[in-house]
């Protein structure tokens, strides 16, 4: 068959849809009216089982949102290479089993009806308020993708050693401002990351041979203790001084150069961004409301591309789309 008609018998005979419907608050409440209340129930019981898994859950919205569509939750199959080996990614993201576990009490509940775009959706901000953070609405109706683009990913997907600088350039080809970059890090106010995340910055900041500077020295000697030249880089080291709780500490150790990652402490030196860690390390309702209109600026980052429900995060539905390659629209 020419593409075009098995394209249009597959839009015809399987339940692809070529034009999303816009997000909306309450997407769920006719055909499945207990999503959310399931989601933040089983992430309660992960989270109770490991509480880190809070934070791994909710990084995962950042790594699928610069589309919004579960690609990053597809294993790589002999045909298509996914997200999950790409470089911000591989040996790193974590917790997908709880998405696998959310997935299979939704359909429980009402088959074939929530993507697992949605899903990562509502369980990033049932983790933030699961760790004591702000609660917020999300708007629903994302489609799964049928593809994922390893490529895109790496090309995308910000590096630790970043400066504030290069993540403004980035954040803003996503339409996010200034704000929204340092009110998103403020998602660091939880959860860990590995020794091989800030090496460089301890012994060779920059192709320096020296470290960074800008490291608060009794900080710096305890994070030389826990991340030892040459020492395993699997080692893990919380992203600030209180890593369960959400909450405006993480401004307050960049303030004081406790900074864990290079693209944390550099929102402290660069002045371009300095202003609203101060605003956020004094105020934490002004963090809570602009990490909230932040985390409703990527989650409305959409791919624009053909999509389904998925019944499986992990898989597309039917192997005779999976890796086609659609044109936007
Ligand atoms: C601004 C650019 C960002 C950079 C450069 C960055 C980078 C990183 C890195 C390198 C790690 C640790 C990875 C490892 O060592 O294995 C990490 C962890 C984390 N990131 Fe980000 N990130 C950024 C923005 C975000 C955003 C916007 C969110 C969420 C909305 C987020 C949520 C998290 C969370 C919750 C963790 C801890 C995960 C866990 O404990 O498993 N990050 N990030
Ligand atoms: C910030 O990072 C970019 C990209 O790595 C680099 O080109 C630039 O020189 C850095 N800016 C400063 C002031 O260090
Ligand atoms: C950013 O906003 C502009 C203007 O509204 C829009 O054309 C563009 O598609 C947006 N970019 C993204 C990545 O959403
Ligand atoms: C430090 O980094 C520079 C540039 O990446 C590299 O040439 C140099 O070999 C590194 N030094 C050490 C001690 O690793």
């Amino acid at each position: 068959m020419p593409p075009t008609i098995l394209l249009l018998s597959l839009l015809l005979t399987s339940a692809i849809s070529a034009v999303a419907p816009p997000l909306r608050r309450g997407f769920y409440s006719k055909t499945c009216p207990e999503a959310e209340f399931i989601v933040r129930d089983v992430l309660k019981k992960a989270m109770a089982r490991e509480i880190r898994s809070g934070a791994s859950v909710m990084r995962l919205q950042f790594h699928d949102c610069l589309g919004c569509d579960g690609s990053l939750l597809l294993d790589d199959t002999p045909n298509m290479l996914g997200e999950k080996l790409a470089l911000s990614n591989i040996n790193s993201l974590r917790s997908y089993e709880v998405v696998d576990e959310i997935k299979e009490a939704l359909e429980m509940a009402c088959p074939g009806v929530v993507s697992c775009a949605d899903i990562l959706i509502m369980a990033a901000r049932d983790a933030v308020v699961l760790s004591g953070g702000p609660n917020w609405e999300v708007k629903l109706g994302r489609q799964d993708s049928l593809t994922a683009s390893q490529e895109a990913s790496n090309d995308i997907m910000p590096s630790p050693r970043a400066n504030a600088t290069s993540l403004i350039n980035l954040f803003n080809k996503f339409n996010l401002s200034v704000k929204d970059l340092v009110a998103l890090s403020g998602s660091h106010s939880i959860g860990k990351a590995r020794c091989f995340s800030i090496v460089f910055r301890l012994y060779n900041q920059s192709g320096s041979g020296r470290p960074d500077p800008t490291i608060e020295p009794r900080f710096r000697e305890k994070l030389d203790k826990l991340c030892p030249q040459g020492g395993d880089e699997e080692v893990t080291g919380d992203l600030d001084a209180t890593p369960k709780k959400f909450d405006n500490q993480y401004y307050k150790d960049l303030i004081n150069g406790r900074g864990f990652l290079n693209s944390d402490q550099t929102l402290y030196t660069f002045k371009e961004t300095r202003a609203y860690v101060k605003v956020f390390s004094d105020n934490e309702d002004e963090f809570f409301k602009a990490f909230v209109d932040g985390m409703i600026k990527l989650g409305d980052l959409q791919s624009g591309l053909p999509g389904e429900i998925r019944r499986d995060c992990r898989v597309v539905n039917s192997r005779a789309v999976e890796g086609l390659v659609w044109t936007k629209r």
